[in-house]
């Protein structure tokens, strides 16, 4: 795992968006794994920004999935994780929207959306890269903890936490969907390479605990260390937690350029 401890957030979101554009270059095909969340916001917002600029690559040939998905919300609600894509990030750079892909949290077709979305990954060949965010319980996308460390995409339960840390995004906490559909563990594993953006104090004890921790499913974070090409940035107060912090920090700085995007 590559551990990134820079000075702030608008420096993790500048890495991020360097790193989701050399993909792009080089494969203007790529598959894209798109999160929602606040953490992401600044890479979106820096990759949107280089996109309007005319500095950034064409996006009109790559295809997305997204992490997860309420359950409970109409379609078009303005709070689902699709329409918060579109509106965020994909119509912005001029991803078609049948080219992004998401659960389907249609209530007919609720028993079978997990592992339709699973054929619809496999048949895109794959995530190549994976943006992802980490919720302050260590949890993944919406695997909280206790998610076997396997799983696939399914429904799921949200704790009272995430409701409540969601609730911002609604006019009260009650207005959140209890129901999710969303990417296992074992799901974001497959994808080629992870992209975990973190920032701010209320991230240090679940990246320590992701990056540092025991392998466990009370950390879903921590799945993490069983990926073979896993990169985290994080901002000062985001890292403020690990013990080998400093030590990152000295590999990032004598990363050689070859290996930088
Ligand atoms: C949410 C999302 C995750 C996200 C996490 C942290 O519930 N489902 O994909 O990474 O929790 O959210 P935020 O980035 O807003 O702190």
């Amino acid at each position: 795992m590559e551990v990134v401890p820079l000075a702030t957030v608008a420096e993790v979101g500048a890495l991020a968006a360097d790193t989701i554009e050399a993909l792009v270059r080089s494969h203007p095909e790529a598959v894209l794994g798109l999160a929602t969340g606040s953490s992401p916001l600044p890479a979106y917002q820096e990759l949107v920004r280089r996109h309007r600029a005319g500095t950034g690559p064409s996006y009109a040939g790559v295809r997305a999935f997204l992490l997860d998905e309420y359950v409970g919300l109409p379609a078009g609600h303005p709070q689902t994780y699709r329409e918060t894509i579109f509106r965020e990030l994909t119509d912005a750079l001029g991803v078609d929207r049948d080219r992004v892909a998401s659960p389907d949290p249609s209530p007919d077709l609720l028993p079978g959306a997990g592992e339709r979305y699973e054929e619809a990954i496999r048949a895109a060949g794959g995530v190549d890269l994976q943006v992802l965010g980490i919720g302050g319980d260590g949890h993944l996308a919406f695997n909280e903890p206790g998610s076997s460390l396997g799983s696939v995409t399914r429904l799921k339960t949200l704790t009272a936490q995430t409701r409540a840390d969601n609730a911002r995004f609604f006019d009260s906490v009650d207005e959140v969907p209890r129901h999710v559909l969303t990417q296992g563990l074992g799901t974001i594993l497959r994808a080629r390479h992870l992209l975990v953006v973190a920032s701010g104090a209320g991230k240090a004890d679940a990246v320590a605990a992701a990056v540092e921790g025991p392998l466990s499913a009370s950390c879903p974070g921590s799945v993490l260390q069983l990926h073979p090409h896993a990169t985290v940035l994080l901002d000062e107060a985001a890292a403020a937690g690990l013990a080998r912090r400093d030590y990152y920090r000295e590999v990032f700085d004598h990363k050689p350029d070859w290996q930088r995007p």
